[in-house]
């Protein structure tokens, strides 16, 4: 279902923006060399609740998955690139990591997804994966806007990917967000411009532009959720929430 949001949950969308953007952004001060996943994750699990939100994730049992994913934040590192699992594991210096996170807080959610390189032994080619997934989504959200149609959104993020020498997949994109994480439409990281669903004030859409390095295939880990690249090459992602206004758009998920 298409969820258009009414004014007053536009305004509660704001606040849940901030508090993902707040809580990834802390989140990110804290993932040095030894800090372990598991902890990001306990970290994140407390925010939430001291927050008075709710967890998008601990109780999400999509089709995707194995059964709830029973954590708090996405941690993926290096090659794992979507729904990473926080497990028992010490980040190293020069990691790739991803953190995605979803909550709603005032019935309505956001949904936001940065990665970085831990510590300071990051190689240029990481480097360049992560601000093409960050390029792709500047690209999208310049483009979106009432009378837009899905279709430009997607051949913008696609167009920057594909220029950067990256394949992309299309089995996961963005999505509408609205009372729950996941709506339609569905948001593909590659399309055909003037095509598709025609925005509307009031639409919350996540843009999350990913890419693996060489290839656009992925495995699931023994895990049931992790999802890497097929050849084990790095990987990058960046997400925002956007509401869809009567004269452009806002990024919802940055730090007040
Ligand atoms: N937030 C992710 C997305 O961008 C979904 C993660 S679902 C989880 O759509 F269960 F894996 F956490
Ligand atoms: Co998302």
């Amino acid at each position: 279902m298409i969820e258009i949001l009414t004014l007053t949950e536009v305004l509660r969308a704001r606040d849940t923006g901030a508090l993902v953007a707040e809580i990834l952004h802390t989140l990110r001060g804290r993932a040095t060399v030894g800090t372990n996943l598991l902890d990001i994750d306990r970290w994140a699990q407390r925010m939430i609740a001291d927050a008075g939100a709710e967890s998008c994730y601990v109780d999400y049992a999509p089709s995707f998955g194995r059964g709830p994913f029973g954590h708090y934040v996405c941690t993926s590192v290096n090659d794992a690139v979507l729904h990473g699992l926080p497990h028992d594991y010490a980040l190293a210096d020069g990691d790739l990591l991803t953190l995605d996170l979803a909550v709603s807080l005032g019935g309505v959610v956001a949904d936001s997804a940065i990665s970085f390189v831990v510590g300071d032994g990051a190689r240029a080619e990481d480097v360049a994966l992560i601000e093409a997934t960050e390029r792709a989504l500047a690209a999208a959200i310049a483009t979106v806007g009432p009378g837009v149609r899905l279709g430009d959104v997607s051949h913008a993020i696609g167009t920057v990917l594909t220029d950067a020498g990256y394949p992309v997949n299309t089995e996961f994109g963005g999505h509408g967000v609205g009372t729950t994480m996941h709506q339609d439409p569905h948001v593909p990281n590659t399309g055909r411009p003037g095509r598709g669903y025609t925005l509307r004030p009031g639409l919350l859409l996540a843009l999350e532009p990913w890419v693996m390095a060489d290839t656009d295939e992925l495995v699931t880990d023994p895990d049931g959720w992790t999802l890497r690249s097929a050849t084990g090459c790095r990987t990058a992602h960046s997400e925002h929430t956007v509401a869809i206004t009567d004269d452009g758009a806002e990024i919802l998920t940055l730090p007040r």
